[in-house]
Order: structure tokens, then sequence, then C-alpha cells
């Protein structure tokens, strides 16, 4: 975990949830934190919390607060920020949210509202901050889900973000390796985050019945995971061993996965019947 220390890391959405824990661990590993969030209460609190978490007196904390879905005031912020702390040798986008609906009950507003969030934001970061990173080489993790690489009921208009967070990634690693240059992606699954509790208010049966089963990590675990993936440069961080059982019945049996998910969804139709 050496790896970590004097490392200049800026965390979008590192105010909640996944990304404050990745930032507390990073802190207590010796890295200069840098945050980015929209709301400046949640952002300075995150802050007290990850200087609490100092390993010695010289480490950098800092806050700014930006909407990722605004390239304008992302090129900006970000040009600022590179000026002021350094450019960074690891960026974590973190920034997204869900909102679970059966599809007819999603409408275009929010369907373009999820893409720029989740997708359009973490282009924005890349794009304000390759031409730095490119001359320093570095790592950047961008936050997909399971939902990234599997369709889950009442995900329509999050699968289709979180699918292309992969694609761009996958990209990205290609283009950015002679740069020196290392991208992942990151795929949680279920994490007790506020976020998570967001989401919960909206999911329709089938959608709870599809993951009933599964175990909710915690954001320390999910963090952790997210920290060793950078350290042995994997491109698909997937935390927990449910995770990743999932993702290779997917990529070798999807028929397997699908008739679990589809016997689910019938019972919990039936039910509501
Ligand atoms: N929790 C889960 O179960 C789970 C599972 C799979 C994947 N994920 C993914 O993991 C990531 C983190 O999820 P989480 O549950 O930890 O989220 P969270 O607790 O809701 O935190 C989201 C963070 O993003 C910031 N944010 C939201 N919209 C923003 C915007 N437009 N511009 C800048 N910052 C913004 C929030 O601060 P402000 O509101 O102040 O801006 C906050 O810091 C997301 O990409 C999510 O899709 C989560």
């Amino acid at each position: 975990m050496r790896k970590f220390n004097d490392k200049i890391v800026y965390i979008t959405g590192g105010s909640s949830g996944i990304g404050l824990s990745t930032g507390r661990l990073l802190a207590q590993l010796g890295a200069h934190v840098i945050v980015f969030a929209r709301n400046e209460t949640r952002l300075a609190a995150a802050l007290a919390e990850m200087e609490g978490r100092r390993v010695k007196p010289k480490q950098m904390f800092a806050f700014r607060c930006l909407d990722v879905t605004d390239p304008e005031a992302v090129r900006t912020v970000m040009g600022e920020a590179v000026q002021s702390f350094g450019t960074p040798d690891i960026l974590i986008n973190c920034v997204g949210r869900a909102l679970p609906h059966y599809f007819e009950e999603i409408d275009f507003a929010q369907f373009d509202e999820t893409m720029k969030v989740n997708l359009y934001g973490i282009w924005n970061c890349v794009s304000a901050l390759v031409p730095h990173m490119k001359s320093k080489g570095g790592t950047i993790v961008n936050i997909s889900s399971m939902c990234g690489f599997m369709g889950v009921f009442g995900y329509t208009d999050y699968c289709a973000s979180k699918f292309g967070v992969i694609g761009f990634s996958q990209a990205l690693r290609q283009e950015l390796q002679s740069y020196k240059v290392k991208v992942s992606v990151l795929c949680p699954p279920d994490t007790e985050t506020p976020g998570f509790a967001t989401e919960n208010l909206t999911k329709p049966e089938e959608t709870k019945a599809v993951s009933s089963g599964a175990k909710i990590m915690s954001p320390n675990d999910v963090a952790m995971a997210l920290i060793k993936g950078i350290e042995h440069d994997r491109f698909m961080i997937i935390p927990g061993s449910e995770g990743t059982m999932a993702y290779l019945i997917q990529r070798y049996v999807p028929s397997v996965l699908d008739w679990f998910m589809q016997s689910a969804i019938r019972k919990a139709q039936k039910k509501r019947m």
C-alpha cells in the first residue's frame, strides 16, 4: 500500500458513500486528497473526516464545489485545481445516481439526467484532466456498477449509463496505455450508502426480488477493493465474491443468470396480482 504515499488523488463524489470511504482510506495511506461535489457543507464535513486520518503533517486535503454535468465548470475548476494542488496521480470518478422505475415511468428528463450525471460527468472530468495526466502517468478509476455488465429490471436508464462507462473506460485504457495512464472500472454490488438509501425508495417489487438474496456490502469494503484493484492494475474491479461470480456467470453462461432473474421477477409479479 506504499504505492499511495504522497500521491495526489482527486475524487469526484468524494463527500458521501463509496467516494468518502475511499478518501478516508487513502488519507490513512498518506495520500493527498482533493474532493469534488456540489454541496459545500457535506464536502467540508467529509474533508474534516479525512483530515482526522492523516498520517503526516504535510499531507494536503482540499475540496472544490463542482457539478460534473457542466463541462465548462469542470474545465475551469479542474484547471484551477491542477494549478493549486498539482496534476493528479489518481483520478477516481465516483459521482453517480440511480432512480429505479419501470421503463414506461422513466421520462426523457430522467434518462437525460442519468446519462449526464453517470456518463457525461465522467467524460467531462476525464477530458479536463487527461491532457495533464498524459505527461505524468497515473491511474483513472471510473465507477460503473454490476448494472454495467448485466441488465437489471427497473434500471433501464441506469444500465445504459453504466454499460457506457465500461465501454468508454476500455477504449480509453487502450489509448492511454502508451502514456502510462492506466484506466480501470469499479463495479460495486449493492452498497450501504446514502445513495443506496435513496435508490431503495423507488425500487419496483421485481427489482427488490432480483436482488433480495444478495449481500449488501459496506462502503469501506468496496473502497478497500478499489484500492487493491489500483494496486494490482486490474481493469475490472469487482468487490466481493458474489459480484465476481455474477460477472463470470453473465460472461460464460448468461442463460443461467437470465433464468434466475426471470424466475424471481415472475414470483414478484404473481404476488403483485
Ligand atoms: N451504493 C450502491 O449500492 C452502488 C452500487 C453500484 C454502483 N454504485 C455507484 O457508486 C458511485 C457512488 O455511489 P454512492 O452510493 O456512494 O453515492 P452517494 O452516497 O449518493 O454519493 C454521491 C456523491 O456524488 C456527489 N454528486 C452527485 N451528483 C453530483 C454532480 N452532478 N456533480 C458533482 N457531484 C455530484 C454527491 O455530492 P453532492 O450531492 O453534494 O453533489 C456525493 O458526494 C456511483 O457512481 C454509483 O452509481 C453505487
